[in-house]
Formats: C-alpha cells, sequence, structure tokens
C-alpha cells in the first residue's frame, strides 16, 4: 500500500517548515472568494449558481447537516487501505470525479488538466458530454487512467450511437446515463445576463466532432456555427424517452450502465429491473429542479434495494466541508460521486498555480481521515 492518503496535510505542514504555504487556501469557502475575485461574473455565476430560488441547494446542505461523525477510539487504523473495485474499475478510494461540463469557462485546458490530475491520482474521472475537449483528447490527456463517460443522451439515435461508440473505443469503462437534464433548469443567475455557454459553441466538442453529427449539418460547425449550435440545441432537449429505449444503450454498450439523477425508489427499481447496473443519486447539485428534496435524503431511502442485494449506489452532493465524502459513504452510498466543478472552480480562478489536483488530493485525504473502521455516521436529533 502507498503512502495513506491523509499525508498530504504533513506535506503541507512540513513544506510550512521553510516558509512554504499552500498558494490556495484550503477552506473551500475561502477558495470560492478567491475565485470569485478574479472570475468574471458569467462563468463564475454560471458553475456556482442553482435553479430557481436556490432551494435545492440549500436542501442538499441541510440534509448532511443533519448528520454527524461519532469518532470511535483506541483501534487499530494504523494501516488503512480504502481501495476498491467498483463496476470493474479499481480506485485507490470510493470516489469519483463527477461529470461536469464546460470546463474551458474556467481554463482553457478544462477537462485535459482534469484528466491528467485524475490519472496521476487513480481517481476516475467521468467526462461529460458537454465537455470543452473531444472524447479522444480527453482519452489521450487521462492516458492509463481510469475514466467513465457521461451520456447527454441525444434524441437522434445514430448521434447516441455515434457518441457511445467513440467512447467505449477510446477505453471509458462506465456509461453513466443523466437523466435530469432534458432542458434545463431555470437558472436565474443565467437568465439575467442571458448567458448559456452552449448558444456561444462552448462545452460543444464532443457533438461538433462527431461523424454523425456532423452528417446531420448542411454546413460544418467551423462553417456555419448558429446552425450546429442549433442542432444541437434541439437533439439534447426534449423528453421523448422512456425506460425501454434503455434497450438501445444497452445493445451499443457491452459495459455497465449507471442512471444519473434519480431520486426515487421506484426509479431506482425501475433501472435496475431495465438490466442498468447502478444509480447516481442526484439532483446536478440543486440546478435542475427548485425545492427538490437533499440528494443525501434521497440517498438514504435509497439504500433499501441495495440492502435487498440489488446493486445499488448512491452519490450525492458534495458538502463544501471536507467531511461530506465520509459522511456520505458512512449513510450507505457505496460509493461518492463529487463535483469537480464549484472546487475546481476556485482553484483556477483563485491563482496561476492552479492544477485539480490541489482540490482533489485534500478531499481524498479526508476521506481517509477516520480510517475504514472509523467514525459511524449518526442522524442528529432534531
Ligand atoms: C458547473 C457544473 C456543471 C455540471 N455539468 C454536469 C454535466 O455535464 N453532466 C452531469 O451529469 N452533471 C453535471 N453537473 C452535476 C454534477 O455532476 C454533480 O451532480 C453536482 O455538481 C453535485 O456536486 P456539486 O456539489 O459540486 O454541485 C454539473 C454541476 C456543475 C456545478
Amino acid at each position: 500500500m502507498g503512502s495513506p492518503l491523509g499525508a498530504y496535510s504533513t506535506e503541507i505542514y512540513l513544506r510550512g517548515l521553510d516558509g512554504v504555504r499552500p498558494d490556495l487556501p484550503t477552506d473551500p469557502n475561502r477558495l470560492e472568494d478567491a475565485a470569485r475575485a478574479v472570475l468574471a461574473e458569467e462563468p463564475f455565476d454560471y458553475v456556482a449558481g442553482g435553479a430557481g430560488t436556490g432551494a435545492t441547494m440549500r436542501a442538499n446542505r441541510a440534509a448532511f447537516d443533519r448528520y454527524g461523525l461519532v469518532p470511535r477510539m483506541l483501534r487499530n487504523n494504523t494501516s488503512r487501505d480504502w481501495s476498491t473495485t467498483l463496476l470493474g474499475t479499481a480506485m485507490p478510494a470510493p470516489l469519483l470525479l463527477a461529470p461536469i461540463g464546460v470546463q474551458s469557462l474556467l481554463h482553457a485546458e478544462g477537462e485535459l488538466a482534469v484528466a491528467r490530475a485524475a490519472a496521476e491520482l487513480g481517481v476516475p474521472m467521468v467526462l461529460s458530454t458537454a465537455a470543452s475537449h473531444s472524447t479522444e483528447a480527453v482519452a489521450a490527456a487521462s492516458g492509463e487512467g481510469p475514466r467513465w463517460y457521461q451520456l447527454y443522451w441525444p434524441t437522434d439515435d445514430d448521434v447516441t450511437i455515434s457518441l457511445v461508440g467513440r467512447a467505449r473505443a477510446a477505453d471509458f469503462a462506465v456509461l453513466v446515463v443523466t437523466l435530469d437534464t432534458w432542458t434545463l433548469g431555470w437558472r436565474p443567475q443565467d437568465l439575467d445576463r442571458g448567458y448559456l455557454p452552449f448558444l456561444r459553441g462552448i462545452g460543444t466538442a464532443i457533438p461538433f466532432s462527431d461523424p454523425a453529427f456532423r452528417a446531420a449539418l448542411a454546413r460544418p460547425p467551423e462553417d456555419d456555427l448558429a446552425a450546429a449550435v442549433r442542432y444541437r440545441q434541439r437533439i439534447f432537449t426534449g423528453t421523448a424517452r422512456s425506460w425501454d429505449r434503455l434497450a438501445l444503450l444497452r445493445r451499443h454498450w457491452d459495459g455497465p450502465i449507471v442512471l444519473k439523477g434519480i431520486q426515487h425508489v421506484d426509479d431506482a427499481l425501475a433501472a435496475l429491473d431495465a438490466g442498468m447496473d447502478g444509480v447516481i443519486v442526484s439532483n446536478h447539485g440543486g440546478r435542475q429542479v427548485d425545492r427538490a428534496v437533499g440528494s443525501l435524503q434521497a440517498a438514504v431511502r435509497l439504500r433499501h434495494p441495495h440492502r435487498r442485494g440489488r446493486r445499488g449506489c448512491a452519490g450525492a452532493r458534495r458538502r463544501r466541508g471536507t467531511a461530506g465524502a465520509s459522511v456520505r459513504l458512512r449513510a450507505g452510498a457505496r460509493w461518492a460521486g463529487r463535483g469537480a466543478a464549484r472546487p475546481a472552480l476556485r482553484a483556477r480562478g483563485a491563482g496561476p498555480h492552479t492544477g485539480p489536483r490541489r482540490v482533489h488530493r485534500p478531499r481524498r485525504a479526508a476521506c481517509d481521515e477516520g480510517g475504514r473502521r472509523g467514525p459511524r455516521v449518526r442522524r442528529v436529533e432534531g
């Protein structure tokens, strides 16, 4: 086993002996402040904002506040091994980088930098269909790193088949199908500025580089951006999807398939009945539906299929504090997906030396804090 994940803080303190301080704040709240100070308002708010009144974002946080960690003492945690294998993907801890689109809003390198950092840490990255770089370019940056592919499911079947075929050819191991974004949520911070990156050709690299997508256009996106944007909008919105249509994905993807955005037990069971391999409990970080139930709350309800021996899995919203992953895992999730966007936004906005690694290592370290047989999670009464 390599060095404990929590050794990261020791590294920081040792550098402190030489007078070297972290170039980015380690407190996520201060990181956000630092990013706000240097980023333009549009990209900052696009990433930081949520749907409607922000009630779902608040519900996500409140759901975590109902739990607390109860540390246990004098147990031999010296040697800790968080490594696990999920749906055939080996990982050093049960953490994945959640799919985050349009990362070039924050830095031109976007998903390429995240792919490199994830590969270096051995943490699986989930690549969004709304990425700023092509599937193949991200796969090349990821190298031997573990990677999953998140599909925004187009209504044009030829494009769907082509997108998943490209992902499979580029060694993405698991298909994550996001179900909660057939249309964008009502996002006042973006609406008030009339700001939607996709209409400007940002976050469109995957469809724009897709042969089936390009074949549907009279002229390529490089020559007629407006037409390409219109076609993209047309096929990535709409609700013409039903449980039986999952068979199409199953036919064209020979690896595990996971449905993202599940909140209700019946939908989780329907997913399993449809032959899916798992679900991700998520409300899209509160960006889609205002007044949705907090994801952790939903995840706790969804433990039941998992208890019955069915393959359930539950991600939930990342917390501001570093204990969020621990809470989720101890509350019954088999693994925790963590959104790279908000912390990465802060990191990239906050200073020049801003590798995504800086953001993800602390989370991995925090996961290690309690040790595997460490704290139990308890519901806080009242
Ligand atoms: C800026 C931003 C972009 C996102 N893009 C995607 C995406 O392309 N696909 C997807 O399935 N989820 C997307 N999500 C949702 C995340 O995968 C995740 O469910 C959510 O962010 C919860 O984590 P958070 O606490 O970091 O918000 C996005 C979230 C944010 C904040």
